[in-house]
């Protein structure tokens, strides 16, 4: 298959993590016979300070041009600590989310069995975790009129939903919980606001449609509690944009890592995939960021076009590494290991599952390496 990338690394440890992403889909080229086409552009901080704007309208054409994007991390604290910047990083992602029509971003939730002891939760209390969340994408208070007073006194941001925004990721969401454990939760604050009582309406009569699937609804207060307290009772949690990108934050914790948690982000033509953690720009060019979160983005890709079967070579790959400890060291503070030391492991394992780069276990445990 030919599949056309656009690969925008962006900001903080993003070029470091995509680069990884990037040997494993090569790995998969070389193992499985395909042919992907890499085309690199600048977004967000980078971009501002190369070409003046977060998304160039020349990214923004690759990525229209292309079959899948492939996303790094968007951020710089220079603009975080400036309330005053009229330009920031972010607007490039959430500007390109919007041109590409990406309304359901879907960021699944599961503990690595072998990473159990990671999680600062407790074992019994996170074993069986396996859910996804559909988050709605360009919709909601981050995209709705912004407002502030002359005297720079008061500010709002207003929350809009139409019922085509919510029916039709609503109807992804229930297509994925009926191949899954036929379980959906609605996250809203129905109990305050209209546009979660619109949802509501909305999706409970989607469910109609859905007869096999069984709906219920939670206040994202409550919700936010029960991820801590009993993540396995969630199967498909359906939610609006900035719940989506609480609880998807909140969601991570639970398996040991930020560094851990691939995303999807679909609409009707495009598709983007990147991890759900950010620029992380203290850790920027040192070599310890997390590259398995991009990794398994790349895995999400490649399922999008159907390559099931090479989708799980990487994922057994990424598995292999969390086995035999070639971890970065937010998943094990003794590792010596790099990130990109990581991401050669992975893609090693993907082109040859068996030996092609084996190790010295002794060496591994020392936390050292021997290619052999
Ligand atoms: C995410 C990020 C983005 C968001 C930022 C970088 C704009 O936090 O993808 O979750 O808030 O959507
Ligand atoms: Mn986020």
């Amino acid at each position: 298959m030919n599949i056309k990338i656009a690969v925008l690394p962006g900001d903080g440890i993003g070029p470091e993590v995509v680069a990884q992403a990037r040997k494993c889909l090569q790995a998969v080229e070389e193992t499985f016979n395909h042919h992907f086409e890499y085309r690199e552009a600048a977004v967000g901080a980078i971009a501002i300070d190369k070409k003046g704007t977060p998304l160039p309208d020349s990214t923004l054409k690759l990525c229209q041009e292309a079959d899948a994007v492939l996303f790094g991390a968007i951020g710089d604290p220079k603009y975080d600590n400036d309330p005053e910047a009229k330009v920031r990083p972010e607007q490039g992602l959430l500007k390109l989310r919007k041109e590409l029509g990406l309304y359901a971003n879907i960021r699944p939730v599961k503990v690595f069995p072998t990473l159990i002891n990671n999680s600062p939760l407790k074992r019994k209390i996170i074993s069986g975790t396996d859910f996804v969340i559909y988050r709605e994408l360009t919709g909601g208070i981050y995209f709705g009129e912004k407002k502030i007073n002359e005297a720079g006194t008061v500010a709002s941001d207003l929350c809009e939903y139409s019922e085509k925004e919510i029916s039709r990721i609503a109807h992804l969401a229930f297509k994925a919980a009926k191949s899954r454990r036929k379980k959906l939760t609605l996250v809203d604050k129905a109990n305050v606001l209209e546009s979660s009582r619109l949802w509501r309406k909305v999706v409970a009569r989607i469910a109609e449609s859905y007869p096999e699937v069984s709906l219920d609804f939670l206040f994202v207060d409550n919700a936010a509690m029960q991820i801590i307290l009993n993540p396995s009772q969630f199967d498909v949690i359906l939610t609006e944009n900035m719940f989506g990108d609480i609880i998807s934050d909140e969601g991570s914790v639970i398996g040991g890592s930020i560094g851990l948690l691939p995303s999807a982000s679909v609409g009707d033509e495009n598709a983007l995939f990147e991890p759900i953690h950010g620029s992380y720009p203290q850790a920027r060019g040192k070599d310890i960021a997390n590259p398995i979160a991009s990794i398994l983005s790349a895995a999400m890709l490649l399922e999008h076009f159907g390559l099931f079967e090479e989708a799980v070579a990487m994922r057994k790959a990424v598995d292999k590494s969390l086995e035999k400890g070639v971890v970065t060291p937010d998943l094990n503070p003794k590792s010596r290991y790099g990130t990109s030391y990581v991401g050669d492991f992975i893609a090693h394992n993907i082109v040859d599952s068996e030996d092609s780069f084996r190790m010295n276990d002794e060496n591994i445990d020392l936390g050292k390496s021997t290619i052999i």
